[in-house]
């Protein structure tokens, strides 16, 4: 009985000593990068099922800012043919997105990097959710960089020059934050 109490008090204090600091490693992150709202399971299916149907082919597909890599780890899962180049400029959100992607086996190319000093020329499909004030600067990259033909899918942030040829929305009920979970969908011409 006494060393049934000692083995779980000792687990309780491992768990602390590993739980502890990792949980405020993540805060602080969090604070110093800013959020990192992963793309809902449900919008995930909704940009596989997009990537599908407008470019069945696609072998590269990008994640421009993936941060935990939730995102790109599940994106395998349902379509593994897919190459996946997955870029965050946080090196902790990047550490922990290669940690997962070694503990379940998944071969994706996380990268600490700028995504706007990211070469995208060989890109088929390029994700992205991020912050508005981005979405300008990157469309100006994307209009001089990618090849004719290259699907560029947004998730509610979207561009203001480029013409979606869709908009797919995932959470019509949703009327709190404009476009929320809203997947815009472009063709590079
Ligand atoms: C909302 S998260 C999106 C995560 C993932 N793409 C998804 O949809 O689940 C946005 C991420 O973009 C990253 N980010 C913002 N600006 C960046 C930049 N200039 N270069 C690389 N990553 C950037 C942030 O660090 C953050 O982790």
């Amino acid at each position: 009985m006494t060393l049934l109490v000692y083995i779980l008090l000792f687990l309780i204090l491992v768990l602390f000593v590993i739980a502890l600091p990792l949980f405020l490693i993540l805060a602080i992150e969090s604070l110093v990068w800013g959020h990192d709202l992963p793309t809902s399971r449900r919008g995930t299916r909704a940009l596989a099922k997009t990537i599908q149907k407008y470019k069945p082919n696609a072998k590269t597909f990008y994640d421009l800012g993936c941060a935990h890599g939730i995102l790109s780890l599940r994106m395998k899962r349902i379509l593994p043919h897919l190459e996946i180049q997955a870029i965050d400029n946080s090196a902790v959100r990047i550490f922990f997105a290669k940690l997962k992607s070694k503990i379940l086996g998944c071969r994706i190319h996380f990268q600490k990097q700028d995504i706007f000093k990211t070469d995208l020329r060989n890109a088929d499909v390029i994700y992205t959710y991020l912050w508005y004030d981005l979405m300008p600067i990157l469309e100006k990259k994307l209009q001089k960089e990618l090849r004719q033909g290259t699907v560029v899918i947004t998730n509610t942030s979207h561009f203001q020059n480029w013409q979606p040829i869709e908009e797919v929305i995932t959470y019509p009920n949703v009327s709190k934050t404009p476009n929320f979970e809203t997947l815009f969908v472009y063709i590079k011409e």
